[in-house]
């Protein structure tokens, strides 16, 4: 089939099209879908950069991607809520890049919602609703999102206002109209952090939410307590005692939470990076730029 692979990490250049890669085969309780899109998150530019590898090199070729919308053409064997035909959207741990990817979690498509949406939202909605969740925020409570224009933030402050939570969310000059619209009330990251979310919260912020990993002293200032923080992009954050929201085993309760929110349209999703497979190298460079105002997808198969 054909894919995108890269056999050593490094930068986007190691990404090839090709078209012999092998065709992957259900395990019992997965899913194969005939992919229509596959979104491109920050985190396959990481791991394609080797930033995760700890030195290690590849044994074998990567499929980068790690979710999907697409239409289901195979099934495993004590799958029994799913049939062939079905339009999903879900994880693909082992690489969407591709014509047929594998799901192991997975949710059926809202006839309403675009296959670029849903093979773009789970990464980000996901982690956004998982932060969310630990920080356990009570309606009329305020939250702060720091980096409120990306692909994570724009989900999270979207979420929070479904959640009756109040939103101050940053972004640079360029995207405040963009963080107005989404229902929060938009300030500028950078100098002058601390005063901007007080000069708007003047009672103090309930909680936060860190997604662009910078100035986490002054997100320490803001919050007083480490406690009331959430990080999806400090790797530093435990070491001053702010959590990474954890993974959990069974994540049938957050997608069916993030499938409501798309059906009922209280959470849209900005495709802002459309790719073919053979624009794989351009469309890491455009995500790792970290200012894409929202979400990336290959475009696989638009005949479906
Ligand atoms: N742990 C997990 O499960 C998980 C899941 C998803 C994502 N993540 C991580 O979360 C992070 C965000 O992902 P994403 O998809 O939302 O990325 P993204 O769409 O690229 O968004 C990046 C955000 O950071 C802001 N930003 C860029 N430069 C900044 C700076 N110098 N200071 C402050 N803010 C800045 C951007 O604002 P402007 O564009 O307005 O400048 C934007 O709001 C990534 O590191 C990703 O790997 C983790």
């Amino acid at each position: 089939m054909k894919a995108v692979q890269y056999k050593d990490y490094g930068n986007p250049d190691v990404l090839k099209r090709v078209d012999d890669a092998l065709i992957p085969v259900c395990g019992p309780h997965e899913i194969r879908i005939k992919v229509v899109c596959a979104g491109i998150n920050p985190f396959d530019v990481k791991k394609r950069s080797g930033m995760m590898s700890k030195g290690h090199p590849l044994d074998a070729p990567i499929i980068p991607s790690t979710e999907a919308s697409g239409i289901v053409d195979a099934l495993g064997s004590q799958v029994t809520d799913t049939k062939i035909g079905d339009a999903v959207f879900g994880f693909a741990f082992g690489g969407a890049a591709c014509e047929y990817a594998l799901l192991s979690q997975w949710s059926h498509k809202p006839d309403n919602v675009s296959f670029e949406t849903a093979g773009s939202v789970l990464v980000s909605a996901h982690a956004a609703l998982r932060a969310l969740n630990e920080l356990d925020l009570k309606q009329g409570n305020t939250l702060f999102v720091h980096g409120g224009s990306g692909g994570v933030g724009q989900a999270t402050i979207q979420m929070a206002i479904a959640k009756g939570l109040s939103v101050i969310a940053d972004g640079s000059e360029k995207n405040q109209a963009l963080i107005q619209s989404l229902g929060a009330t938009p300030i500028r990251y950078g100098e002058h952090l601390v005063r901007d979310v007080y000069a708007h919260a003047p009672n103090g912020i309930d909680g936060i939410v860190d997604t662009s990993g910078t100035q986490l002293e002054d997100l320490l200032t803001i919050a007083k307590t480490p406690l009331k923080i959430r990080t999806l992009a400090n790797y530093d954050g435990p070491s001053f005692g702010v959590k990474i929201p954890s993974y959990p085993k069974d994540s049938k309760q957050l997608l069916d939470e993030i499938t409501g929110y798309l059906a009922d349209g209280r959470l849209k999703v900005k495709v802002t990076g459309k790719f073919t497979l053979d624009q794989a190298q351009e469309a890491h460079r455009f995500v790792q730029t970290q200012h894409t105002s929202g979400r990336s997808v290959f475009i696989i198969n638009e005949n479906l």
